[in-house]
């Protein structure tokens, strides 16, 4: 299973644009998670203590681990999120809150190193920006260092199209140039 995680916010999203590019040339059995129809919100006193309660008597059967599940068991990752604020939406980081549950997605060695307990050889991640994206280490970087340091994913890649606000911007052209490389990428 294609894990598809849409953290897009605008109806005509073109990261979703490009995201759909990619799941149309490597997609099957491939289940969206559309993050604004989830409820996915911050985790809060009362859910953080009874999912910590749960966690550790090593019961995982409560829907609070059904995001967290459903991301340990994919085959690949595709997260497709809009450069907000140098990162990414709120969302995206609500949802990383409910997934990231030890004995669930990871887990920490003796010497509290964590290390990942998820199924996916891949994580593809698709963003686009109104300017330039100058500081990658906020959101790609971010999902990055998850996927290496928590998931166990090695293989993590990026596509992005950026300057897509900017004035007189050919919109089509920029991402067209996205989609080539995406075609480069998966022929
Ligand atoms: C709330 C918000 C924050 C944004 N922050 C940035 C930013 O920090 N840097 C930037 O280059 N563009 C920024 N943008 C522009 C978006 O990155 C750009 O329009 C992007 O293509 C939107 O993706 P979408 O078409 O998938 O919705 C922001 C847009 C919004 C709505």
């Amino acid at each position: 299973m294609i894990l598809f995680v849409n953290a897009c916010v605008r109806p005509q999203s073109r990261t979703k644009q490009l995201a759909n590019y990619i799941l149309q040339k490597i997609g099957h059995d491939v289940k969206e998670l559309v993050l604004e129809k989830e409820n996915i919100v911050p985790l809060n006193c009362q859910t953080l203590e009874r999912r910590t309660k749960l966690a550790s008597s090593g019961i995982f059967d409560d829907p609070i681990f059904d995001l967290a599940k459903d991301f340990a068991a994919a085959e690949k990752i595709i997260i497709a999120a809009p450069y907000w604020d140098l990162s990414f939406p709120a969302l995206l980081k609500c949802y990383i809150e409910q997934i990231n549950v030890i004995g669930l997605t990871f887990a920490y060695n003796d010497a509290g190193k964590p290390y990942g307990l998820c199924k996916a050889d891949e994580l593809i991640y698709v963003t686009t920006s109104g300017g330039t994206i100058f500081n990658e280490d906020l959101g790609f970087g971010y999902i990055k260092s998850l996927a290496h340091n928590f998931y166990g994913i090695k293989n993590v890649s990026c596509f992005k199209a950026e300057n897509l606000d900017l004035i007189g911007a050919d919109v089509e052209s920029i991402l067209q140039r996205t989609k080539m490389e995406i075609d480069r990428n998966f022929a």
